[in-house]
């Protein structure tokens, strides 16, 4: 079938207004009927057999396993190591007993990802895929099938395709943390309702496309941007950064909050924008504390949060972006909203090839 862009100027925006949608329509295919369990495709996984997750994908999706790894450690205490398929296929890492690997490509043919699955076949307990095609090859040589079921994704940088492939992963680590004794059916039903209000939250988040539009104007005369993130917000961090220069070309770092001592405030002056994601959470002191040492320094601070952070901290900061109030397990899933909206308005401001940025392949296919 034809996809068009439905009156959007770019396919990436319209795959990232699509975004509630498609991630209801992944939701509906993973609930029970009532709402309150996951089901996962007939052949099940079953955590209890596995004591460790190895997880390798490229590009986004490493950023989406990046993210889970949170997930998995937090909710069902299962240790997980996160490679990109590059560094892992040659690595030939050992894979102990009792290993789950999982795979995460959207187009299910990226060249490393197929060959570091083929390097744990026989080796791992299992080989999952988290997959938007399921007729792809990572999806044929695994054992279980995930699909995300965002629907083609046409634009080059990959925006709904990673939404769900959190939502997926999300679902997974829960499934993970039942097995594993560590959540209860009611704890259980209480992450899925959250996870059901998602999609109306994100439609709130696509709402602010007008003033993430304002601020990516200035960001378009950037020649450095710093992401700034803690925990789960770190892989998204990570994430903002990939997206904006992929598609604006203006240089880009994501940095664990944490880690700006040991670098890259030595970038920050006025001209340097940091983008800082930080929901009010747990660790949002330890954040904002970070991010009094870019202000302290002149840095142009662009603060992503809910509306208690933005009370909390919003002195000095140059640009506020406010969220809806979103849980914790959710909260990745709907700041990558505002990170795909500041990277493809300032691509837009810069007139850059939104859909097909310079050099870059959608589906790398070969080595
Ligand atoms: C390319 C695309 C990215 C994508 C990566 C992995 O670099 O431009 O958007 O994240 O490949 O692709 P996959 O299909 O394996 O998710």
């Amino acid at each position: 079938a034809r996809v068009e862009k439905a009156g959007h100027k770019h396919f990436m925006a319209k795959e990232i207004a699509e975004q509630p949608g498609v991630l209801g329509d992944a939701i509906g295919h993973y609930l029970s009927n009532d709402g309150l369990d996951v089901n996962f495709p007939a052949d099940g996984l079953d955590f209890t057999a596995y004591d460790r997750i190895t997880m390798v994908a490229c590009g986004t999706a490493y950023l989406a396993c990046l993210t889970s790894k949170y997930w998995f450690e937090q909710l069902a205490g299962i240790p997980v190591d996160v490679d990109v398929a590059s560094e892992f296929r040659y690595r030939e890492p050992p894979v102990p007993a009792r290993t789950l690997a999982v795979f995460v490509s959207q187009s299910g043919e990226t060249a490393d990802t197929l060959a570091a699955l083929r390097y744990t076949e026989g080796k791992a307990d299992k080989i999952a895929a988290v997959v938007n095609v399921p007729e792809s090859s990572i999806a044929r040589e695994s054992d279980i099938v995930f699909p995300i079921h965002a629907g083609i994704e046409i634009g080059v940088a990959s925006t709904k395709a990673f939404t769900c492939q959190l939502t997926v992963l999300a679902l997974m680590a829960l499934k993970a943390a039942v097995a594993k004794d560590r959540l209860d059916a009611e704890g259980l039903a209480q992450h899925l309702v959250s996870l059901q209000n998602l999609p109306g939250l994100m439609n709130i988040a696509l709402g602010l496309s007008g003033d993430i539009k304002d601020v990516a104007a200035k960001l378009a005369e950037a020649r450095d941007v710093l992401f700034l993130g803690r925990g789960a917000m770190y892989p998204l961090a990570l994430e903002g950064a990939l997206k904006l220069k992929e598609i604006s070309y203006i240089h880009a770092e994501g940095y664990a909050s944490g880690e700006l001592k040991h670098g890259p405030i030595a970038l920050v002056d006025k001209h340097v924008p940091v983008i800082v994601m930080a929901p009010h959470d747990r660790l949002f002191d330890k954040t904002v504390s970070n991010m009094q040492e870019v202000l302290a320094r002149g840095g142009k601070v662009v603060l992503i949060t809910d509306a208690q952070g933005a009370k909390i901290a919003s002195d000095g900061v140059w640009q506020t972006i406010v969220l809806p109030e979103v849980s914790d397990l959710m909260a990745p899933i709907l700041y990558a909203l505002p990170a795909q909206l500041l990277a493809y308005h300032t691509a837009v401001a810069k007139g850059t090839d939104v859909d097909q940025p310079r050099n870059l392949a959608k589906s790398v296919t070969v080595e």
